[in-house]
């Protein structure tokens, strides 16, 4: 059977791994949150106190960190020294850890290596900042999913509400504009729609609308199912 990649990028809270996990439930293809090696990183930079300035401190941190990625009914989890940190890579004070570790050239150059060796050996659906244009500049499927700074920042509030973690929405918001900045602006990949990406803006949509949006795009456009 060929094997298929759909390359999902957009900036932070646009529902992206809520809706890529469903699409790869939907469509039996693994789903690879690159999102969560930058995190798993930043966790254990913070937790070591490596400089997160420092990329060749952190290249060497990774290395030793035997990252691993496993799925266990069918969701992805990340293992950094054979521990479990799947929900501790979700704390807010990671998100501006992992956005600080992922602007090294050094880090990006090892995951990157990492999520292409993945793309070869099964079909997926990955998503992240530089997926379309790096990553996987032949994907079957490329899709940039945003949506307006203050949805991004409403989901997230609920988010981690859900997680059992209250935050401000002024907070939140703060956040996640530093952090589309950062990305956006960084020298390596900045975040930004690949030109041959089809845009799908879910301002508005409900989760179902956005996961609906996306997952009968992705049937159109590599014919599948
Ligand atoms: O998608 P996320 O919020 O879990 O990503 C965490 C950080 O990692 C984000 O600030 C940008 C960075 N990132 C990246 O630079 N490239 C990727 N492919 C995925 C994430």
């Amino acid at each position: 059977m060929k094997i298929i990649s759909v390359a999902i990028d957009g900036p932070s809270g646009a529902g992206k791994s809520t809706i890529a996990r469903a699409a790869a439930r939907e469509l039996g293809f693994t789903y690879v949150d690159t999102g969560a090696m930058y995190r798993a990183l930043g966790l254990a930079a913070s937790e070591r106190g490596v400089d997160m300035e420092d990329g060749e401190a952190l290249s060497g941190l990774l290395a030793g960190l035997g990252m691993k990625i496993e799925y266990i009914d069918g969701v992805q989890h990340i293992f950094i020294d054979g521990r479990d940190v799947s929900d501790d890579i979700r704390k807010p004070e990671i998100s501006m850890a992992a956005s600080k570790v992922s602007a090294r050239p050094q880090v990006r150059q090892a995951l990157v290596a990492l999520q292409r060796d993945m793309a070869k050996r099964q079909s997926v659906v990955m998503d992240g900042r530089d997926i379309c244009m790096h990553v996987l500049p032949d994907a079957d499927v490329k899709i940039y999913l945003t949506a307006s700074v203050d949805d991004r920042a409403e989901r997230r509030v609920a988010q981690l509400k859900e997680m059992g973690t209250e935050v401000s929405f002024e907070e939140v918001r703060a956040d996640i504009e530093k952090r589309d900045y950062d990305d956006m602006h960084r020298e390596t990949s900045p975040l930004c729609q690949a030109p041959d990406a089809h845009l799908i803006d879910t301002t508005g949509f409900t989760l179902e609308q956005g996961m609906d949006a996306v997952i009968s795009y992705i049937k159109e456009k590599a014919h599948v199912l």
